[in-house]
């Protein structure tokens, strides 16, 4: 482990927040949301207005105008992960006993609400186990069942959400909690702990080449690398991107293979990411959503193994929030 006793913390930007560990985040109810009954009545008439949109939801055809109660309620939930905890956990549709399509019409609505929907993977992205194994074929670890371990959406460097959504449409009898790890308390933690470990997170890695459709050639993945942990754009905030296994695979197919510095660099923030001090694990109910800031909060899920009449299954958004919400 690469450890030192020289603590030099720079000083902490507003956008740095959430500044929490799982004991903070188990104590606070600003990230837990229960849907509005104005909010639930609006979408009820919208449905009755709009039957065929829950059948063949169309994001063109999608805008906050007519549900004034949901953008209102999308614009808080995008400040409490923008500015706030950073992670957002909603209940309140599985008890409305709409049809799955009508649920991810309102998700769907909601996502709208709070920024532009990417399409990369589709407008919307069905998480469910489809038989592979991510560490045998390169295909995105959210089409398995495997534990995933803590990481960021998207190890492609031009493709970066800004919020990630997850719909529970059917929950795993057999494993499948969520977990999530505050990435900035993470990296607070590192700065004083292990400087030398943070130094080389800062410098960039070259990642695998995973987006179905794209080619991993060699000049594809030395162009497709990034630091894991750095001061982010203008207006975004310092940024976390990470996901071990890409990481690897990565420098590996590039003739580059990680280092035991290195490595041991990605041991301590795994540490970090996974110790108790830092975990919060929760299930997600039939209709809940999760809502995490993927620039801060990094996010995972224990293994599940589906059995006959119970097939785990998620619907997975991406969204980028403009640059200017910088404030809260
Ligand atoms: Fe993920």
């Amino acid at each position: 482990m690469l450890t030192s006793s020289v603590a030099t913390p720079r000083r902490r930007r507003a956008q740095d927040n959430p500044i929490w560990n799982a004991r903070l985040l188990t104590g606070r109810r600003d990230w837990r949301y229960t849907l509005p009954g104005d909010v639930v009545d609006e979408f009820v008439a919208y449905l009755r207005a709009h039957p065929e949109r829950a059948d063949h939801p169309d994001l063109a055809d999608l805008d906050c105008e007519e549900t004034p109660q949901l953008a209102e309620f999308g614009l808080g939930l995008r400040r409490g992960l923008l500015h706030g905890a950073g992670v957002a956990w909603v209940r309140g549709l599985g008890a409305l006993r709409l049809s799955p399509g009508e649920q991810r019409l309102f998700y769907m609505m909601l996502g709208v609400c709070m920024g532009r929907v990417m399409t990369e993977y589709g407008p919307i992205f069905c998480v469910r186990d489809r038989g592979g194994y991510y560490k045998k074929e390169a295909i995105p670890v959210s089409m398995t069942g495997a534990e995933t371990g803590f990481h960021t959406d998207s190890s492609a460097v031009d493709t970066l959400p800004d919020l990630v959504g997850l719909l529970c449409e059917e929950p795993s009898r057999e494993g499948g909690h969520s977990l999530i790890s505050n990435a900035m308390h993470a990296y607070w933690r590192l700065r004083v702990s292990a400087p030398e470990a943070l130094e080389l997170l800062e410098k960039e890695f070259i990642r695998d080449v995973v987006t179905p459709g794209k080619e991993s050639t060699d000049e594809s993945l030395r162009r497709n690398r990034f630091p894991i942990f750095d001061g982010g754009p203008e207006g975004k905030g310092r940024t976390f991107r990470y996901m071990r296994y890409w990481i690897e695979q990565g420098q590996e197919k590039v003739g580059s293979p990680l280092t035991e510095r290195q490595r041991a660099a990605l041991d301590v923030l795994d540490e970090t990411l996974a110790s108790p001090e830092n975990v919060v694990r929760l299930h997600l109910e039939r209709g809940e959503q999760l809502w995490v800031n993927n620039r801060r909060i990094a996010h995972g899920r224990e293994g599940y193994a589906d059995s006959p009449g119970n097939c785990r299954q998620l619907q997975r958004l991406w969204l980028e929030t403009p640059k200017t919400d910088i404030g809260p």
